[in-house]
């Protein structure tokens, strides 16, 4: 195959204000670099979408430096060796890494994002969906910091999506009821048939604390929060004595000018003797191993089930990264950048 020439990329061209658009970005038509020694170049499959990039696109400080104007988007990758002068990687090789939104990039096998090599047959859909960042979170939020026991009531938020489906399947796995909240007929559905959630809420169109109420009679011990905002504040109303709320993430303040106030239910926490904890699941990296064997276990076993909701093409990467604002995926959303 002729090396490539041209490498297209979304650089960031303006920080975000309010609601994300695609106004944000630039595309452009990069020469493919040429390689030094030690170096690789990697061509993207997969791009991951994460609601945190909203995040990163922001001049603030937080887990990880802020994209730079002018950058390429940052984003996590899988791709495939296509030229080496790196020892440790050859053509051919399938690597995870954080390439960016851009079809080519070069990297040099090292460091936790330096495109580590992953085995061979490994089918990166799934690499980035249930083994991915959003199954590993959803394996550590929920067994580390939520310690679900058998019997227990077990409420999911953002539940149809990435992290929050493998969430509350893990939580079943553990001898828990589980109930998942989502926008809509259909993400319920899902839930309660291929997902076998014990029962949905569709906060769109339902009454999100009669429902919990009707659901969980005695309380909710385990609340695994990917969405904040008033949801959050539902459920803590209604948490059990020792409960443990998990704070994964707050998607529906991501694309708020000012961060909303927070919510009114905390007193609960004291008169349930309650916990609430947060997590950024890299600081779990010396376990993911663990994390991707289990997982693997139960997705063969058809313990868990996963979506994958794929938008093809490196020009659509914007628009990918926008359905998850508008509750259009159902699991892990990607985009296809090559196959
Ligand atoms: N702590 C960590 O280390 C870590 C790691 C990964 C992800 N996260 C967090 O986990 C959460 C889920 O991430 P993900 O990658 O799995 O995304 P996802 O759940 O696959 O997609 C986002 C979903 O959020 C829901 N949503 C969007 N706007 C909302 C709003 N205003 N109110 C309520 N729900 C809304 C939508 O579902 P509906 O149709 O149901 O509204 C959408 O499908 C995010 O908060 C993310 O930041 C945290």
């Amino acid at each position: 195959m002729p090396r490539p020439t041209v490498n297209k990329q979304w650089l960031l061209a303006a920080r975000p204000h309010g609601m994300l658009s695609e106004a944000s970005w630039q595309l452009r038509e990069a020469p493919v670099p040429q390689l030094a020694p030690g170096e690789a170049l990697v061509e993207t499959l997969y791009l991951s979408c994460d609601p945190t990039q909203r995040g990163w696109m922001e001049d603030r400080p937080s887990y990880m430096p802020p994209v730079g104007l002018g950058e390429v988007m940052r984003a996590v990758s899988v791709g495939r060796v296509v030229e080496s002068r790196a020892p440790s990687l050859e053509v051919g090789d399938l690597v995870e890494g954080m390439a960016g939104w851009q079809q080519y990039s070069v990297v040099t096998g090292g460091g936790p994002f330096g495109a580590a090599k992953v085995p061979a047959g490994t089918d990166p859909q799934q690499l980035m969906s249930v083994l991915g960042l959003t199954g590993l979170t959803a394996y550590f939020g929920l067994l580390d910091l939520g310690a679900p026991k058998a019997g227990e009531t077990v409420v999911v938020s953002g539940a149809a999506g990435a992290t929050g489906s493998i969430a509350g399947q893990i939580a079943r796995i553990a001898g828990c009821k589980v109930i998942g909240i989502a926008g809509g007929p259909d993400k319920c559905a899902w839930l309660t048939g291929e997902a076998r959630f014990d029962a949905a809420i569709d906060y769109k169109h339902e009454d999100v604390r009669a429902r919990l109420r009707a659901l969980a009679p005695h309380g909710v011990d385990v609340y695994f929060d990917n969405v904040g905002g008033d949801i959050l504040d539902a459920v803590l109303e209604q948490i059990r004595m020792k409960a443990r709320v998990v704070l994964c993430g707050g998607i529906s303040a991501y694309n708020e000018i000012e961060p909303p106030p927070g919510p009114r239910n905390l007193m609960n926490l004291v008169i349930q003797r309650a916990r609430m904890e947060g997590f950024i699941v890299i600081d779990y990296a010396a376990r993911f191993g663990e994390a991707r064997d289990a997982l693997k276990r139960w997705v063969d076993a058809g313990e868990i089930v996963y979506g994958v909701d794929v938008v093809q093409g490196i020009e659509r990467a914007p628009e990918a990264l926008l359905r998850l604002f508008y509750g259009k995926n159902l699991g892990k959303q990607l985009v296809r950048v090559a196959e």
